[in-house]
């Protein structure tokens, strides 16, 4: 009996942070037990944003992949690959965009709010409109049963859902499966001025970030501001530092720590000691494995072109299909 296939990408913006750790990586790594997995960087997602500026695309690649592999994505059991070494994506979005309403692209709700948020760039393009079409390429080349995602990417695979229909409705065959959304749930994890953890807002901790720094950063980290003095309790409700220990600390230590704020019973030093000792700990074989792979960059380019042969054997198979039913090609299925 095979197993239940699984797809799930990043965009190659720069290393990890302890977010993409939690919020999809960790999520990944556990599913390997139980699905036929395919992970991927998609760099030509990353270009329909940055395009004016592709300069640190391919060092992103290479940084996502070394954190990856750190995480315990195994290459040996799933495909790692990068999306723009497989073609056999940009056909098959061709061809999809074929069948694509405007207005379904149109309505997607990423696509007026990342126009917005990134005001400062020109995504009035073709590309950008097809984002989430591309993405709908990504997930059912492979047949994909279904995409592990966080809320924000579940109309991204709704929109495949129904693409997928569209396409088997109109060549009268189920080609395609239609993908679950396998929702990923994800903890508020804040960086250390309290929003949001976010490369953007400069309030990171990234996986490769090692212990010393990960301590320079959280000790300074932002707490309930009612805490001005050892003496003034808090409330652990309302501090950053006390989602992160929901996110790494076992029970015993979130008790001690919301107990010891509201009594004034321990200073935030105190606290954020504990979190560290937990955090760090997570993050050990984290830490050792990763230099392993960054400082053999052949190693890892040679896990990801292994990781798209196997994902082209898949995707070829499938784009032999659609040109059938599409009528494209002479039918011989060659090259
Ligand atoms: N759009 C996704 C994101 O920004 C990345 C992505 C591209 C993806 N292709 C995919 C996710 C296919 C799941 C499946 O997070
Ligand atoms: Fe936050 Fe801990 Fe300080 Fe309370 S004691 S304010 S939970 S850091």
């Amino acid at each position: 009996m095979s197993r239940p296939r699984i797809l799930s990408g990043m965009r190659p913006t720069g290393p990890l942070h302890l977010g993409n750790f939690l919020g999809a990586l960790d999520n990944w790594v556990r599913l390997q037990d139980e699905y036929e997995c395919f992970f991927i960087i998609v760099d030509w997602h990353a270009l329909t944003t940055d395009y004016a500026d592709p300069g640190p695309i391919r060092e992103n690649v290479f940084e996502v992949a070394c954190d990856w592999l750190a995480a315990g994505l195994d290459p040996a059991r799933s495909a790692l690959f990068v999306q723009s070494e497989v073609k056999e994506h940009a056909e098959l979005h061709l061809l999809l965009s074929m069948i694509t309403p405007l207005s379904w692209l149109e309505r997607v709700p990423s696509y007026k709010e990342q126009q917005q948020q990134l005001g400062d760039r020109d995504l009035s393009t073709y590309g950008f409109l097809g984002y989430p079409l591309l993405q709908t390429a990504d997930i059912v080349v492979y047949k994909a049963d279904a995409v592990p995602v966080g809320e924000d990417q579940a109309p991204h695979v709704e929109l495949t859902r129904e693409i997928v229909r569209r396409f088997n409705h109109l060549y009268g065959r189920p080609v395609f499966p239609e993908p679950k959304t396998l929702l990923t749930a994800s903890p508020r994890i804040p960086g250390t001025d309290g929003r949001k953890m976010s490369k953007s807002y400069g309030n990171v901790v990234l996986l490769k970030d090692p212990p010393e720094v990960v301590r320079e950063k959280i000790r300074p980290m932002v707490t309930d501001p009612a805490r001005k003095r050892r003496v003034d309790p808090g409330d652990p409700d309302i501090c950053p530092v006390f989602d992160l220990h929901e996110a790494f600390s076992p029970r015993e230590t979130r008790e001690w720590a919301a107990q010891g704020c509201r009594t004034a019973g321990i200073g935030c030093l105190d606290c954020k000691g504990r979190l560290l000792d937990h955090l760090l700990h997570r993050m050990e074989e984290i830490h050792a494995r990763r230099p392993e792979y960054a400082s053999r960059p052949d190693t890892v380019w040679d896990i990801l072109e292994d990781g798209a042969r196997r994902a082209r054997a898949v995707a070829a198979a499938t784009m032999e299909e659609v040109r059938a039913v599409m009528k494209v090609g002479s039918g011989k299925g060659g090259r």
